[in-house]
């Protein structure tokens, strides 16, 4: 059922295998063990991280927001079985200047999309936003969401992607202004509003300069 083709990334919690199943290509998840860890914590963290990542998944399944499909789990074996996104990561692409200003504001009315179902991403660097040759977005890596978040973590994941633009994107001056202004120019029928998210996103990027 399976064919593995290559590694696309091992990281320090997970290995992503990129192969085939039943013919469409597919990308396998594995988290890895972490040795230092007790055994039976590490278990629950891996349990608990595949299973927020499949139920934000699942969720996402059903909206207009563009996300892996859901393939196949094995919660106890740790992995998850995902289709695989075309295109490049956006981290890769605002390198190459692939993607630009653009991109980064549609990113904004992506994010504001996302929490207006009512969920976080809880990682949300450009290594886990996924750009095609059309210049569509998809968003991936949601082992640490959360559905029905706090204002705070709505407010955390842009403060999340500007540290990343901060620290990987530094050409792109003013970047974070345009993703706020995409992230306000999405409909607005969900509360707490985009000014709200945004007023608490002031807040806390205010609370690290302080104490920076
Ligand atoms: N569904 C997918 N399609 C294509 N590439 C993927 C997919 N999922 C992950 N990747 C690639 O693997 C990398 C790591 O996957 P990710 O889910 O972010 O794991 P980690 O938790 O280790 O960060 C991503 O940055 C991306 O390059
Ligand atoms: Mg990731």
């Amino acid at each position: 059922m399976w064919r593995q083709s290559e590694i696309l990334h091992q990281g320090a919690e997970a290995i992503v295998i990129s192969g085939y199943w039943m013919g469409d290509k597919s990308v396998l998840k594995i988290r890895n063990p972490r040795s230092y860890r007790h055994p039976d914590l590490d278990r629950r963290l891996t349990r608990q991280r595949l299973s927020v990542e499949v139920r934000a998944l699942t969720k996402l399944h059903s909206s207009t927001i563009s996300c892996p499909s859901l393939l196949d789990v094995d919660i106890d074996n740790g992995w998850i079985l995902l289709s695989y996104i075309d295109g490049e990561t956006l981290y890769e692409s605002l390198l190459s200047g692939s993607s630009g200003f653009e991109q980064i504001r549609d990113l904004g009315r992506l994010i504001r999309e996302l929490h207006e179902l009512g969920i976080s991403h809880g990682d949300l660097t450009t290594h886990n936003i996924m750009i095609n040759q059309e210049g569509d977005l998809s968003l991936i890596d949601f082992g640490l969401s959360k559905i029905i978040p706090e204002i705070e973590q709505l407010g955390l994941d842009l403060q999340v992607l500007n540290e990343c633009l901060n620290a990987s994107h530094h050409e792109y001056e003013g970047a974070i202004e345009v993703l706020i202004e995409g992230y306000l120019s999405s409909h607005n029928n969900f509360l707490p509003s985009g000014d709200e998210v945004i007023g608490r996103f002031n807040a806390i990027r205010g609370r690290v300069r302080y104490h920076a």
